[in-house]
């Protein structure tokens, strides 16, 4: 029986274009885990989309002097184009500036406000006189009372990970125009999260299967407590309240932002007829957030407290595999200082699958990694070009040279044709395994480890040899490790994509990649003496390494003072 997956991805903030440290965060991971399961012939529902509210919006808005919807609209273009370079697939990349958004939202607000979850009360908030505005909690700035990081913001500490509100911070000042706010007393509305700490805690210790990380970051912000957090603000921008009298307010950008993976699968059920309640409501249904580390509290705790208070029978998450950071040439990502690599010049310079090859390899699934570009151009020439590239080339370039481009097919197979048989068998299954469990880099490794194995069997076996003295060997060897490429396209597909596209065409077959089975037997047998092949081109293109000095140099240029 197929099975149902939820594929919840963070929504970036629509402020400004994404660089590699967000896709090695959460997009890529969930990516693979997307198209994995696709071709496992499960039912897939991935979905996302660009949080439009928040302050880091309408900073941007007043920065270029325009409308907090012409930033939305711009990054929210350049999203959908970049996902679609890389071959990020969801089903639906949304906003958060939607009707239906709103409609979901307000539903689940009022159910909350209705059994007494969401109360109103007064709270300070910071107010700066020099600026004449209310601050956002992440404009504010000031020294983390639980770890003593003295540019701890507002809403959260980037050094301890502690969610705070912008009163508990020590030395405040305004992040703007660095004086002292004041606070103010304002009616706000409240979420009742202390109702929920005992039945999270509980929840929290059964799962088995949560990453380390994860689970012990979640448990530990359990045990320290939880407080009634504010869910409105004093601005004009995002998601107005259902209740008549708060004008001048609106919902907190982080309650209504995680209920988007709500509003956007009644969309998605909307547009293609499909059954949200399928991905929702079925408790067989798995739902997986992909997330970085930053965000942990907010998937681990504060949706799933949304969900229980709801309480109409929505799922709570199954995992969160968040990952941690990604640095860049062993230096953390930083906007204002522009350092990072933005994926749209990336993706306007170099092909996607490197990259989702070497971000896959890579990736900060159990410790923060660094992404560099001498690395990504040896592990491009060494592991791409020269390993896999260069099997897959070799191997069908003289094969459709020799055998009339068709496949030649097997008389009889031998120890030697049979251990690279086995050999891909067990990769499928360890492949299978680490996908399953969300252990990409592991699977990535097992995936290339056969790569190498086909590349010493043809070492062996050396068919542009053997084939003068036995033709009918030669094509037996060919076929075997044509079997074993058709294993590879399959295991490496949700890593390269478009790689695995092109070799599927090259092999002789028509359609999407993704139709075909995740089988030994079915791949193997797929591979008919007689069909015929297409003519092959390099997979791979080997890459000067004068473009590691040229791309390290532009780091840094131009940072501003944001
Ligand atoms: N926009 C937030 C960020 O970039 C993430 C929001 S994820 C969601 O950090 F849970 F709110 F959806
Ligand atoms: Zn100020």
């Amino acid at each position: 029986m197929p099975e149902r997956i939820f594929v919840a991805v963070a929504w970036p903030y629509a402020n400004g274009p994404l660089h590699l440290g967000h896709i090695a965060g959460c997009y890529l991971s969930a990516d693979i885990f997307a198209r994995y399961h696709r071709m496992k012939g499960n039912d897939v529902l991935m979905v996302s989309g660009s949080d439009t509210h928040g302050t880091p919006i309408t900073i941007r808005a007043d920065q270029e002097g325009i409308t907090p919807q012409e930033v939305v609209e711009r990054y929210h273009a350049m999203f959908l184009e970049s996902w679609q370079k890389l071959g990020i697939t969801f089903d639906l990349f949304t906003t958060t500036n939607t009707e239906n958004h709103e409609k979901v939202v307000h539903d689940v607000f009022k159910s909350l406000h209705d059994k007494g979850y969401i109360y109103t009360d007064n709270m300070l908030l910071a107010y700066c006189a020099q600026c004449d505005r209310y601050l956002p909690d992440r404009y504010v700035e000031g020294t983390c009372p639980h770890c003593g990081h003295t540019r701890a913001r507002g809403d959260q500490c980037d050094s301890c990970g502690q969610t705070l509100d912008p009163q508990e911070l020590i030395d405040p000042r305004c992040a703007i125009c660095g004086a002292t706010p004041e606070f103010r007393e304002s009616e706000h509305f409240f979420l009742k999260l202390s109702a929920f700490e005992k039945p999270l805690l509980e929840w929290v210790e059964k799962q088995d299967h949560w990453r380390n990380n994860v689970k012990n970051f979640t448990r530990q912000f359990l045990r320290d407590g939880l407080k009634d957090r504010a869910i409105s603000r004093d601005l004009s921008w995002g998601v107005p309240l259902p209740l008549d009298g708060y004008d001048s307010k609106r919902i907190y950008v982080w309650f209504e932002a995680v209920i988007g993976y709500l509003s956007a699968a009644v969309e998605w059920a909307d547009q293609h007829g499909g059954s949200w309640e399928d991905f929702w409501k079925n408790p067989a249904t798995k739902s997986y957030y992909f997330i970085g580390k930053d965000n942990i509290p907010f998937h681990s705790i504060i949706w799933p407290a949304i969900i229980m208070a709801y309480d109409k029978g929505l799922n709570l998450p199954y995992d969160v595999p968040a990952n941690e950071f990604l640095s860049l040439e062993n230096r953390k990502f930083s906007t204002s200082q522009n350092w990072a690599v933005w994926l749209p010049d990336y993706l306007e310079r170099y092909d996607p699958d490197p990259l989702r090859y070497l971000l896959s390899i890579n990736m900060p699934e159990s410790g923060d990694s660094d992404f560099s570009w001498s690395e990504f151009v040896r592990r491009n020439n060494e592991e791409l070009v020269a390993t896999y590239g260069n099997l897959v080339n070799r191997v069908l370039s003289f094969t459709y040279r020799n055998f009339d481009g068709k496949v030649p097919g097997i008389q009889s197979l031998d120890e030697v044709d049979e251990g690279l048989l086995r050999a891909a068998r067990e990769t499928m299954e360890s492949v299978d395994e680490s996908l399953y469990n969300c252990r990409f880099k592991a699977a990535v490794t097992q995936a290339f480890g056969l790569a190498q194995e086909a590349n010493r069997y043809l070492d062996t076996k050396a068919p542009w040899k053997s084939i003068k003295e036995d033709r009918d060997q030669a094509g037996a060897s060919l076929t075997v490790a044509m079997q074993a490429i058709n294993c590879l396209k399959t295991i490496l597909y949700p890593f390269m994509p478009f790689s695995s596209q092109k070799v599927h065409e090259f092999l002789g077959f028509d359609g999407p990649i993704e139709e075909g089975a995740w089988d030994f037997d079915t791949i193997v047998g797929g591979i008919k003496a007689g069909a015929d092949l297409r003519q092959p081109s390099p997979l791979y293109t080997k890459l000067d390494s004068e473009l590691i000095e040229e791309e390290v140099q532009k780091l840094g240029i131009g940072a501003s003072e944001e």
